[in-house]
């Protein structure tokens, strides 16, 4: 049950009767200000103009209209035009033991569309760090998210296995006898340097490059292996971080090297590219450098290399041709939108996209140590982010320990795993995604406020709720049932969790996911302090009590697991 937008979809209606267009979406809210109003719906002021009522006359009309649905305990109009929606509980008693019934929360079922997610996308030749945390999980739960609403899902990580990094590897690896390709990162390092200052080998690398987009064999021989030792090491990490991407959603920008000359021929035939002092450009009105001059993007240099704005513009035609997508998002951070608005600006004009393609940048902010400087080692080195996984494990394991002294060495391995895991993940992914943050392990391991050991802790006591309480095979004849207020707050919270993924669907915004889990352990725990289910001596408040806990607890379940966070046994 989405109720949200059952209200909208009954708002529209009536809307309707007084000449609004239906193109215009209802404004409905949740309230969380007021305790006794659930919904508020908004925006009738701005009506105005179309119909001959004021707002508040046009209020009420609509909130008689509302009255006969038959919903409400209270319904009342507010100035200057706000109508205030308290439900009644008969009503959503319905609706929530529907959806204790149903397997799938009695979850609306959608058309399927074809969603390809972009995400993680580390450039390879480097190990993961810190910086691809946001791109990993986040879209992560995008994933997830799609897929539980019955969308076919493909994830594609586009990993950066081709270009100047290859060239200037390739150079250094063949000037010297490398056994192995173990510590790949501090050869880059030391070719890197070399690539600044020492004129012949920048010419050697570029023109690697080169040979390697032509196929050359023994360019491709190393740069395999180099790419091999990376994914290995990448796979490591998203084991760890309990990612669901795998070998297969690996399509990286070689992958659409085979595309790359007939992406240039087409463009130039269209008249979308054109020749520029050797290289080749596509001229962009839209797009303004610094003093105020129309931009060009070159998608072909004078060598013949092609660019990583090449390469996006053929997997985007490959993403909407091949894979059919109807939406595609990409997980990539702030600092690339004009790439991305340039590369779809492009893709479009060459009609490789069909009109109702929706694309999507769904971008983040940078992780920030406690001076709000980019996050670092104490020296100033890049965090490796397995290193950081591994902290936060150990961190966990501590506290565990310190709580548990007599549990077992496996248990605390494992659970000490779930919660430091959680932690990183749950602190990341509880802010907004376009916003900086500032990493602290205090607080992210806490098990007080919005953090996942709170959330995770909460899960085990519903849990011991449940198993103290015997349940009978008749459970079924006692439907839930709201008896206080504590257990209507609490009933009301459940059944706004499709509202809830409907905004992680729409939006990419896990944090709210993670306010509504908050709330809805919040919201337990006052029900289980005022309301008794073990002493009650009314059988059916008893099991209507006890499977509200269930529910409570299946929905903490699928909320955590759709962020990528495992629940714990014990804390
Ligand atoms: N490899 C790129 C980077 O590390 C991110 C790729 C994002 N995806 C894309 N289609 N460009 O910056």
């Amino acid at each position: 049950m989405n109720i949200q937008k059952f209200l909208k979809k009954k708002i529209k209606k009536i809307y309707k009767k007084y000449g609004i267009s239906d193109d215009l979406d209802p404004v409905v809210r949740k309230n969380i200000k007021n305790n006794e109003i659930d919904y508020q719906v908004n925006g009738i002021i701005k009506f105005k103009k179309i119909t001959l009522f004021s707002p508040y006359k046009l209020a009420i009309h609509i909130s008689n209209h509302m009255k006969k649905l038959n919903i409400h305990k209270n319904i009342s109009v507010l100035q200057p035009g706000f109508i205030n929606i308290t439900l009644k509980s008969t009503w959503l008693n319905k609706h929530i033991n529907n959806m204790y019934c149903s397997k799938n929360f009695n979850i609306s079922k959608k058309k399927s569309k074809t969603i390809v997610i972009d995400y993680s996308s580390p450039n390879i030749a480097k190990e993961m760090h810190v910086g691809h945390l946001r791109s990993t999980i986040l879209g992560d739960v995008t994933a997830r998210v799609m897929e539980f609403l019955g969308h076919n899902v493909i994830r594609q990580n586009h990993i950066g296995d081709w270009g100047t990094q290859f060239g200037i590897l390739i150079t250094q690896l063949q000037s010297k006898s490398y056994t192995s390709c173990h510590n790949i990162e501090s050869i880059y390092q030391t070719a890197y340097l070399k690539y600044q200052t020492d004129p012949i080998f920048i010419k050697k690398a570029k023109k690697n490059v080169v040979r390697l987009q032509n196929k050359n064999k023994n360019c491709l021989k190393i740069w395999s292996t180099l790419v091999k030792s990376t994914i290995k090491k990448n796979n490591e990490v998203y084991k760890k971080l309990n990612v669901s991407l795998t070998n297969n959603d690996i399509r990286g920008e070689s992958f659409y090297n085979f595309m790359l000359p007939g992406i240039i021929s087409d463009l130039k035939k269209k008249k979308i590219a054109i020749h520029c002092e050797g290289s080749i450009i596509v001229p962009l009105k839209k797009f303004k450098n610094r003093i105020g001059q129309n931009m060009g993007v070159i998608v072909q240099k004078s060598n013949g290399a092609f660019l990583y704005t090449t390469t996006d513009i053929a997997c985007l035609k490959y993403r909407c041709n091949t894979l059919k997508a109807h939406r595609i998002i990409y997980y990539v951070d702030k600092r690339q939108t004009q790439h991305l608005l340039q590369v779809w600006e492009i893709a479009r004009k060459a009609k490789y996209v069909n009109v109702d393609t929706i694309l999507e940048h769904h971008s983040f902010g940078m992780i920030l140590y406690k001076n709000k400087k980019p996050f670092k080692t104490r020296h100033g080195k890049i965090i490796r982010l397995l290193d950081l996984l591994n902290k936060s494990i150990y961190r966990a394991k501590k506290i565990i320990k310190h709580k548990n002294p007599k549990m077992n060495n496996e248990e605390i391995k494992l659970i000490a795993y779930n919660i430091g895991i959680g932690a990183i993940k749950y602190f990341d992914l509880s802010k907004n995604r376009m916003s900086d943050y500032i990493f602290n392990w205090n607080q992210m391991l806490s098990l007080d406020g919005n953090t996942a050991p709170y959330i995770q802790y909460a899960y085990t006591r519903i849990q011991s709720v449940i198993k103290k309480n015997k349940l009978h095979d008749n459970i079924s004849s006692y439907p839930i049932k709201i008896f206080t207020s504590y257990e209507r707050k609490l009933v009301l919270v459940i059944l706004q969790f499709e509202e809830t993924i409907s905004q992680l669907e729409k939006h990419g915004t896990p944090h709210l996911m993670c306010n509504y889990l908050y709330d809805l352990s919040g919201k337990f725990s006052k029900f289980y302090e005022n309301c008794s289910i073990l002493f009650v001596k009314e059988i059916h408040i008893k099991f209507s009590r006890i499977k509200l806990s269930i529910l409570t607890a299946r929905i903490i379940k699928k909320g955590l697991y759709l962020l990528g966070i495992n629940t714990v046994s014990k804390m």
